[in-house]
């Protein structure tokens, strides 16, 4: 199987967890795109009652044209189950996300969600976190300082682009993206970063997830 394959294999083994009645978060990226396809099917073959509340507007999109119904995060009380991509996870479940740009909404609905889930391919599974450039969201005011600041830490941040211009999230910030190598306290990073003034939120998702689907060559691993 190639990586679509294992993305397409988690997808659809993630949404047998879902049941009739529950509010669910969708993630976003690509492995989560094949999850929402699933998900459609099951809406239109088998009458599944859902809410959906979404990560990003790419995902609303996808999941309204499927004829899930979405609503808006504010008008639930809490989330049954999210499941979301990861860009790395390493051994002792801590990860990365925001490789599609949508760490924030992202970490907010795992925040108030009772089970939070993730669906990767084999490759996103390392020993030591870093190698995947962690991704920092920052206000568009006085965000040439936060990044000088970064640089000057020896974090070697980088804008990430959009064509020619800079990316802008769904929040209409930017992001820096972080090439650190390893990160080898990831709770300090995180610390550090979420106390920069002008830093909204960054990528690490640390002591969140409850299970992760692998996408494995013999078939889909559930870790716990
Ligand atoms: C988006 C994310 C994604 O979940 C992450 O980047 C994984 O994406 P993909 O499934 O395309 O590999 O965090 O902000």
């Amino acid at each position: 199987m190639d990586q679509n394959e294992l993305k397409s294999l988690v997808g659809r083994a993630a949404v047998e967890y879902i049941k009739d009645g529950m509010i669910v978060g969708l993630g976003t990226g690509s492995t989560v795109r094949y999850m929402v396809d699933a998900l459609g099917e099951r809406v239109k073959n088998e009458g599944l009652n859902i809410i959906g509340v979404t990560t990003s507007n790419r995902t609303t999109k996808q999941a309204q044209s499927l004829g899930i119904t979405i609503k808006d995060i504010d008008e639930v009380d809490h989330i049954d189950l999210t499941i979301d991509g990861a860009d790395e996870i390493s051994d002792d479940f801590q990860g990365i996300k925001g490789g599609g740009g949508a760490l924030l909404w992202e970490k907010i609905v795992a925040d108030i969600s009772k089970h939070y889930m993730w669906i990767v391919d084999e490759s996103k599974m390392v020993h030591q976190l870093g190698t995947f450039p962690l991704p920092v969201e920052v206000i568009p005011f006085g965000a040439q300082h936060v990044f000088n600041k970064l640089a000057a830490k020896g974090y070697q941040p980088t804008w990430r682009m959009d064509g020619d211009q800079r990316y802008r999230t769904d929040e209409n910030d930017y992001i820096i993206d972080l090439h650190l190598g390893k990160i080898d306290d990831p709770q300090a990073m995180a610390e550090e970063l979420i106390h920069m003034v002008g830093v909204v939120e960054h990528g690490l998702f640390l002591n969140r997830v409850n299970d992760v689907i692998v996408g494995r060559q013999n078939g889909p691993e559930i870790l716990h």
